[in-house]
């Protein structure tokens, strides 16, 4: 019997060299290392700042805080996301007002923004979240935000690296928020990064994440100036990412297209072996494969497959076939709709997506062998009257 985990990672290049290098300079927590990480990631995407930090959540939570998110603002932000999305909102007592996505490729749409904003003209900001790892269609989405004064902060979680028109995710909007937590594309075991261009942002955001201390630990130590003095410009939180946890980073950044193109070869064996099963919907890509992260591969079983989704799962599972769900729509979340009186049929575009969707393993390591046995189970399964 098969065992294929629906995600594992791989850590079998420089990290154990480099988390040796932290302990062995007898400095753990955040410097060398971290400023190291950053400057390479930033080169990486293509932005003037990084600011690394210990998860995604920590990185969007300090992006609005920047951008001056503030109580009662509204925010736009897909229902089709993990919660952290719209939890930093509600940090900050400002609203997500939670928006449909495009059937297909779960992303927001210049088309959607448009009509969210003609119904909310005074929104502050949408976070924009690149699902699955692809980008979504910035041009379209920046031209709207210029003409309604509207803040982007990417949720780049699933999208390092994604381009989008060749260039990388990670200067588009305002701000841009990676995750490098366990199961994402690289890791760092927990992590983020917060890029941007804005050196304002930067400034705020570099503050903001140790304890709003207008000097960081590594400056106070290097520094000429008494490395005693600092001082407290703003109630500020805890989110720097300790040199361990950098230096897991910069082995990965190594290898991230490495990865990126094994992740490809499993998405692109997907669309071969898949594509004629009348009861699978299969995600659109709009642009070149190269393009795409291909964090998330899913299908979605369409009114032509008699299983339902949850059965489908149980019979993967039998089989040894590791899966899951991305997501249970924030409209569907308790907080979420009794807070604000969601109702499903608002989301139609969701709900299709969710009542179906299913995420198959997609990692480097995943044999083509495992992928065929993917492929016809699937293929068996869906065939089942
Ligand atoms: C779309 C999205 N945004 C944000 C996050 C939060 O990332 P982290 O766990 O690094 O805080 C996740 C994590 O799964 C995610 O999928």
């Amino acid at each position: 019997m098969r065992n294929i985990p629906f995600c594992k990672v791989i850590c079998d290049g420089n990290e154990l060299k480099y988390v040796r290098e932290v302990i062995e300079s007898g400095w753990l927590t955040t410097a060398g290392k971290c400023v190291e990480f950053e400057k390479q990631f930033a080169a990486k995407v293509g932005a003037q700042y990084a600011c690394a930090v210990n998860s995604a959540t920590a990185a969007l939570h300090l992006a609005a805080e920047a951008v001056g998110i503030g109580p009662g603002d509204k925010v736009f932000v897909p229902t089709m996301t993990f919660t952290a999305s719209a939890e930093v909102i509600r940090y900050l007592g400002a609203d997500p007002v939670l928006l449909d996505m495009e059937y297909g490729a779960a992303l927001i749409t210049p088309e959607i923004l448009a009509q969210a904003l003609r119904k909310h003209p005074d929104a502050k900001a949408l976070v924009l979240v690149h699902f699955g790892g692809q980008a979504a269609e910035m041009d379209g989405i920046l031209r709207l935000a210029k003409q309604h004064n509207l803040k982007i902060i990417e949720d780049a979680a699933h999208a390092f690296p994604t381009r989008y028109h060749n260039r990388m995710i990670g200067s588009f909007g305002d701000v841009t928020c990676f995750s490098f937590y366990a199961n994402k594309t690289i890791t760092t075991g927990e992590g983020g990064m917060l890029a941007t261009n804005d050196e304002t942002i930067y400034n705020r955001a570099k503050v903001m994440r140790l304890h709003g201390i207008n000097r960081d630990i590594w400056d106070r130590f290097t520094a000429k100036k008494a490395n005693w003095e600092y001082d407290v410009v703003a109630p500020g939180f805890k989110y720097n990412m300790p040199d361990i946890n950098a230096a897991i980073g910069l082995a990965q950044m190594e290898r991230a297209e490495e990865f990126r193109v094994g992740r490809q070869r499993c998405a692109e064996f997907y669309y071969d072996h898949l594509s004629g099963a009348a009861g699978l919907d299969l995600p659109i890509c709009h642009g070149p494969h190269d393009n795409h992260s291909w964090h998330l591969f899913w299908i979605v079983l369409n009114g032509k497959c008699a299983l339902d989704r949850n059965t489908f799962i149980e019979r993967l599972n039998e089989a040894g076939i590791g899966t899951s769900v991305h997501y249970k729509p924030l409209h569907r979340m308790t907080y979420y709709r009794k807070r604000y009186n969601l109702n499903p049929s608002d989301y139609p575009n969701a709900e299709r997506h969710w009542q179906g969707v299913i995420t198959l393993p997609v990692y480097p390591g995943l044999s083509n062998d495992d992928l065929a046995y993917i492929c016809d189970t699937v293929t068996k399964l869906e065939k089942t009257p």
